[in-house]
């Protein structure tokens, strides 16, 4: 596939207000282990969110024996399951961006010495405060959701693998594998309880993400005349409009 170069395109939309039929492009842009790590990382990260938060938050005691439901248990058990799932795609995913196209790496490297990257930055927040009217054509990500994807979604997950490891050492004990890779977490943070903590509040700044996140590829969908929700599915993304898309 031809790898095209973004920011290069500034071109305003045409606005299709007679119904008329208008071509459509379409340019082939996330292959398909990007597009199936997309959604075992979101759903990895919503049971992690949710068992987390009744980790954090115990469900009111059940009468009986504990060893009839042994529902914390199994919470925890789900909790570690889906956080190797996470870890696992997350290097695979950092593989994938050695080997896959160039929007394979969007998530980890920003241009940040290349000025029309700078230049796209300010005009997206423009955008999103209605100061700028056109919505820039993008085959990757537009240099402000690139810019959120790395801070909060690729240094977020990186700290929630780092720190939730360091705490799993304390279960595996001295020595473990665990302990011996990400044990120095803890005293580098403070203490155990400080590294729950900071553990804790990832939670939270990564889930504010996804919801607005999941705000914008929907929204994104709606008004940006291209495809955004099905790209992520297909890999294709179409633009609704009859301008050629120009490298
Ligand atoms: C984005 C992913 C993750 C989220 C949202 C998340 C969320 C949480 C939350 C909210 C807690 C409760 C903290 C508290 O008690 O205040 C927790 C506990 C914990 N998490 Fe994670 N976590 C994630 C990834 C991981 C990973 C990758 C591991 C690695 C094994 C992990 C291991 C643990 C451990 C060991 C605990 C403590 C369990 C206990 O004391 O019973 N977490 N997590
Ligand atoms: C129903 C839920 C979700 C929907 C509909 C959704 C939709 C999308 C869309 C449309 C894109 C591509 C944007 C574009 O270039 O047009 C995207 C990218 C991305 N999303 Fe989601 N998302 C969801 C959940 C999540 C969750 C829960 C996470 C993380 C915790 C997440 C992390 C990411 C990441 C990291 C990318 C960049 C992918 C890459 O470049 O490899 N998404 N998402």
């Amino acid at each position: 596939m031809m790898e095209y170069r973004k920011w290069k395109h500034m071109r305003p939309q045409i606005r299709c207000v007679d119904h008329t039929p208008v071509h459509q492009q379409a340019v082939y842009v996330y292959q398909a282990p990007q597009r199936i790590w997309h959604w075992v990382h979101a759903i990895s990260f919503l049971v992690l969110a949710v068992s987390g938060y009744l980790i954090a938050n115990p469900l009111p005691s059940v009468g009986g024996e504990a060893s009839e439901h042994f529902i914390m248990g199994n919470i925890r058990l789900t909790h570690f399951i889906a956080a190797y799932v996470f870890a696992i795609s997350f290097l695979l995913r950092i593989y994938w961006a050695c080997v896959g196209n160039f929007y394979a790496r969007e998530i980890f490297v920003l241009p940040v010495w290349r000025r029309d990257w700078w230049r796209g930055l300010l005009y997206e927040i423009r955008f999103y405060l209605f100061l700028e009217k056109d919505i820039h054509k993008e085959l990757g990500h537009n240099p402000l959701a690139q810019a959120a994807l790395f801070v909060f979604n690729t240094l977020g997950s990186l700290f929630m693998i780092v720190t939730g490891f360091a705490l799993y050492s304390q279960g595996l004990g001295e020595g473990s594998w665990a302990d011996v890779l990400f044990g120095w977490v803890i005293p580098l943070i403070g203490d155990a309880e400080a590294t729950y903590n900071w553990h804790h509040l990832g939670m939270w700044v990564m889930t504010t993400f996804v919801i607005v996140h999941i705000y914008m590829a929907i929204r994104g969908d709606i008004v940006s005349r291209q495809s955004s929700v099905s790209t992520l599915l297909s890999g294709w993304r179409m633009f609704k409009d009859d301008l050629p898309y120009e490298p």
